[in-house]
């Protein structure tokens, strides 16, 4: 597949060096240009792209960038390809301001999906880049962890699926998009690199509480 990946930071890179390895023709763009991307694109296999150009006839666009940036993000970039996979976490304080309608509430997808003006899928959101870089394995090995992926069309979520599994993870259907509060931050499914099964169980055990008491905790960390 041809994937564009906005946002070259640790996971956005991390995700290239793994999709390229599997075989899919990613294009990376961050906010200062493609000059800038010179290095990455060498160490990923990757190509170096404006992020005016990432959707040009890709397959899906994965958008990874720190969600108080997203409002600097112009939709029209994403508004022609047909998957938008979303890996992006709120971190309050700590490295995004207080964000009212999420602190409100507001799923932390359903705003990404709001602020896009189109439907998005959410993945990769739950493992951190060491996990991401090191833990891929082959389909069937023992110990494959799993990731979950939450969205509302079937083409979107199947994409994403598939871009799991490319990666080395199990893929796991996670739900609709307003569910996907249950992969959250603090939620028992988040960076605890969980098997299939115990991922399934861990997503239907998951409270708005754990989410609370997270964003409490981080906000009281130095500033990323
Ligand atoms: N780090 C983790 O372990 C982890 C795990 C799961 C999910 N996430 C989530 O994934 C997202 C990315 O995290 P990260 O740790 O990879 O961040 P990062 O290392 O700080 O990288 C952020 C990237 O986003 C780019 N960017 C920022 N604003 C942009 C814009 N308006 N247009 C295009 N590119 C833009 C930056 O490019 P410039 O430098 O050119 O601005 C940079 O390449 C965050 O939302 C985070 O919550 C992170």
């Amino acid at each position: 597949m041809k994937i564009g990946i906005i946002g070259a930071g640790k996971i956005g890179g991390t995700l290239a060096a793994r999709l390229v390895a599997s075989g899919h023709d990613v294009a990376l763009a961050n906010s200062r240009g493609p000059s800038t991307l010179a290095q990455v694109a060498q160490d990923t296999g990757a190509r170096a792209v404006g992020v005016s150009e990432v959707a040009i006839a890709a397959d899906a666009v994965i958008v990874s960038i720190p969600l108080r940036a997203l409002p600097e993000l112009d939709p029209s970039h994403v508004a022609g390809v047909s998957v938008v996979i979303d890996t992006m976490n709120y971190a309050p304080v700590r490295r995004d301001p207080r964000i009212a309608e999420l602190d409100e509430g507001e799923v932390e997808s359903m705003r990404v999906q709001r602020l896009l003006g189109r439907d998005v899928v959410k993945a990769f959101n739950t493992i951190n880049v060491p996990s991401l870089r090191d833990l891929g394995r082959a389909p069937g090995s023992r110990n494959r962890i799993a990731l979950p992926v939450a969205g509302d069309s079937s083409n979107s979520v199947d994409v994403a699926l598939s871009l799991v599994d490319a990666a080395g993870f199990d893929a796991v259907a996670s739900g609709p998009l307003d569910q996907s509060w249950r992969q959250q931050p603090g939620t028992p499914a988040f960076c605890t690199n969980l098997p299939a099964d115990d991922l399934q169980l861990a997503l239907d055990q998951a409270s708005l509480a754990d989410i609370e008491a997270w964003r409490s905790h981080i906000a009281t960390l130095p500033p990323v």
